[in-house]
């Protein structure tokens, strides 16, 4: 990591707005070792990443899915695929936490993402048809990932009132 961890998880936003700059392979490896390192129960790693670089295959990505448009600007996609052949318990929480590392390593090196929910039936259908995924494998999420062109500033409840000790009242 290029950045300290507690500062990487402050100040991580979401970005939705890309430079037309590529990014380099590179980093594109580190995110996705980050992604490989990431705990799962048993250490069964039920995921499998793929990553999309080809335009027009982001554009129809992005019209598949619901709340991802931004898909089509940013030079990569990584899309997260979870396998219930792997882990029947685990296969849709685990590659969250590989998505977790993924997106907090990208900060940490400069670049910007944005989580894409693809779980409605209709845009996993879809990306499903588009990427060859097997039928068995379920699409977790898709990752869009450039160098910003956009600041945004956090927001989160207080620690006040999300937290009790010891007991819950
Ligand atoms: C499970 C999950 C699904 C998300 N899906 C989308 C999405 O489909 N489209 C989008 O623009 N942002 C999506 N986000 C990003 C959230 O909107 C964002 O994390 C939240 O508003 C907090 O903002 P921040 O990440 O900048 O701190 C998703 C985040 C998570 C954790």
């Amino acid at each position: 990591m290029t950045m300290d961890v507690i500062e990487t998880i402050r100040n991580r936003r979401s970005i939705r707005r890309y430079l037309d700059r590529p990014v380099e392979d590179d980093k594109v490896e580190q995110i996705l070792e980050a992604g490989r390192w990431a705990p799962s129960a048993d250490n069964l790693q039920p995921w499998h990443f793929i990553v999309v670089r080809d335009g027009v295959m982001r554009q129809k990505l992005a019209q598949a899915s619901g709340w991802g448009k931004f898909l089509k600007d940013s030079p990569v996609a990584i899309v997260v695929l979870g396998d219930p052949q792997r882990s029947s318990k685990y296969h849709l929480a685990d590659p969250h936490n590989a998505v977790m590392n993924m997106i907090l390593t990208a900060y940490s090196l400069g670049l910007g993402s944005c989580w894409v929910d693809v779980r409605d039936m209709s845009s996993e259908q879809e990306f499903k048809k588009l990427l060859h995924v097997p039928k068995s494998m379920r699409v977790i999420c898709a990752v869009a990932i450039g160098y910003p062109a956009e600041e945004r500033t956090g927001r989160r409840r207080p620690l006040s009132e999300i937290v009790s000790y010891e007991t819950y009242e």
